[in-house]
């Protein structure tokens, strides 16, 4: 039972591996991470971004360079985390390649576009997953998280990413598969689906009219910041999340939910 003093989302004592670490989003999760107690690897095949948010977050956090599509770069990670942490209580799958310039409707897509997309998003992600997991199960248990995208639940009516949407549908799956297939070897396995975020690359990449749209389609009267995601997260991987695995989690203002007429 919870007493009034516990505090909700306690990471103390936790080893968590965040994959895409040089990213918008995982800067955010791995300083919360950290300020919740936990030590924090983060990964990334832009290895000296993953190192300088690494040296922003300080002591608790490193950085790490890792092709996550390259198997020998993963094997190298695993071992890295072994080595490191000696055991590991949670995996955030947050890389992804995204291609937005040129990853669009299916008939106007390269096969290139689609082949890069899914070699890192669904294979990079199968390849991490696989690596980590034995060090989870060894160490009696842990959580998945792996960060999907509400494109991966309903294509945009616009018909755009066509091959990134698609890698983040089958990752629901590879999520869903690891839940149930390693859950009573204590590994809890969600998906975490953002809508549009206001991280600076999105402020940076979209439109001033793409944003007015997606604030006027969300069902809150503003986008979601990075912390939203974050404060997800770390719920789930928490042992507050201790009953909650098989899940796809929308953190994204409802946009799915009502139909635009
Ligand atoms: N920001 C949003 O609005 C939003 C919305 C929906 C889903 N997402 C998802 O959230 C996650 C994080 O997104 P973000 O906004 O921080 O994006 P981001 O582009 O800032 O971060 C992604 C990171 O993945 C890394 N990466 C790419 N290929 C890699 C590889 N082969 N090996 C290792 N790392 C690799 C990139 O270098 C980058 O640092 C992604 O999975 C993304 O699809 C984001």
């Amino acid at each position: 039972m919870n007493g009034a003093a516990t505090k909700l989302i306690d990471l103390t004592g936790k080893s968590i591996l965040v994959t895409g670490g040089g990213g918008g989003l995982a800067a955010d999760m791995g300083a919360l991470f950290v300020d919740l107690g936990a030590r924090v690897l983060l990964a990334d095949i832009a290895e000296d971004a993953a190192m300088a948010i690494a040296g922003r977050i300080g002591a608790g956090a490193k950085g790490i360079g890792c092709d996550i599509s390259d198997e020998r770069s993963v094997e190298k990670l695993a071992r890295f985390v072994s080595a490191e942490f000696g055991a590991i209580d949670a995996l955030i799958n947050n890389a992804a390649h995204a291609d937005i310039a040129a990853d669009l409707d299916l008939l106007a897509t390269d096969t290139a576009v689609w082949d890069r997309t899914m070699q890192v998003n669904l294979r990079g992600t199968m390849l991490v997953s696989r690596a980590i997991l034995p060090l989870m199960i060894n160490n009696g248990g842990g959580a998945v998280v792996t960060v999907v995208s509400r494109q991966g639940i309903a294509p945009p009516l616009s018909g755009m990413r066509v091959a990134y949407g698609t890698s983040k549908a089958a990752l629901v799956m590879l999520a869903r598969h690891i839940a149930v297939t390693y859950g009573k070897r204590g590994i809890r396995s969600n998906a975490v689906a953002p809508g549009t975020i206001e991280t600076e690359r999105m402020l940076a990449t979209l439109s001033q009219e793409r944003l007015a749209q997606s604030r006027a389609n969300v069902l809150t009267p503003y986008l979601g910041a990075p912390e939203d995601i974050s404060n997800c997260i770390a719920f789930l991987v928490s042992d507050a999340g201790r009953y909650i695995t098989g899940q796809v989690i929308q953190v994204d203002g409802g946009v799915l939910t009502g139909l635009h007429e």
